[in-house]
């Protein structure tokens, strides 16, 4: 239960006082009736916007929310870099959101494909675990042909990036022709996938991620495009893809 003014503060329609204006002014009603008591408290689920309207419009998703995005390229996912944020590609009503939407893990501005967005910590944290290994398939786009050796090397769990510590786990490629091949990694570490191919004498000219766990892009989800996911779809990510 949640009081509706604080609802819908979070939710990023005004302050506590511009929402009791609203409430005030009847433009808030559920299951057919105006409330009229900010203070009122209202059960919230994921079905809310089915039954209350803001304004005459559904009112946003309440927390827990997770999205899948198609991210285009020269958009990026941190909240402090400069340039267009993936931020930028949702309602402008979301970034007032308490708690705030974050990327599950980040890709680079130059890097397109599939990812997820989340309030919910819990979930955010658990995807991108160490521990738990979730797989992420990339796309690469070469410069120079595949010499028939990568895989081996990727498979190897030896593999030392410059300046770190601790060799690569192993990581599967699947060839799909002379410039380009399918890289899944069980890590996040920084600009991975460019710089794998980098330490066995390539370069990655474009890369696209394809899948996180048991959920792939969908081929109708457009760039810059997202979608809410249900809370059992969103649990996909940790399915065997
Ligand atoms: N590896 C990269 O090099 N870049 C990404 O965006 C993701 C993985």
């Amino acid at each position: 239960m949640a009081r509706l003014d604080r609802l819908l503060a979070n939710l990023g329609y005004g302050s506590r006082k511009e929402v009791q204006a609203l409430v005030a002014g009847g433009k808030v009603v559920l299951d057919g009736a105006i409330l009229k008591d900010a203070g009122a408290r209202i059960a919230v689920d994921a079905t809310l916007p089915e039954r209350m309207t803001i304004r005459g419009a559904p009112v946003d998703p309440p927390a827990p929310l997770v999205l899948i995005m198609h991210k285009p390229l020269g958009v990026v996912c941190s909240h402090k870099e400069d340039g267009e944020k993936i931020y930028d590609l949702l309602p402008r009503r979301w970034r007032l959101r308490d708690p705030g939407l974050s990327t599950v893990g980040r890709l680079d501005k130059d890097t397109s494909g599939l990812i997820l967005i989340t309030d919910d910590g819990d979930f955010l944290h658990r995807v991108i675990s160490p521990k738990r290994h979730v797989p992420k398939t990339y796309l690469a786009t070469l410069d120079r042909p595949l010499n028939g050796s990568e895989g081996e090397v990727f498979a190897a769990g030896t593999l030392m990036l410059d300046s770190e510590e601790k060799p690569l786990l192993p990581a599967r490629l699947d060839v799909v022709n002379a410039h380009a091949a399918r890289l899944t990694i069980t890590e996040g570490r920084y600009h991975q996938v460019r710089r794998m191919f980098a330490a066995v004498g390539n370069h990655v000219v474009a890369l696209h991620r394809e899948r996180i766990g048991g959920i792939a892009l969908p081929d109708d989800l457009a760039a810059g495009q997202h979608r809410i996911l249900t809370a059992a779809a969103a649990e996909q990510v940790f399915a065997d893809g």
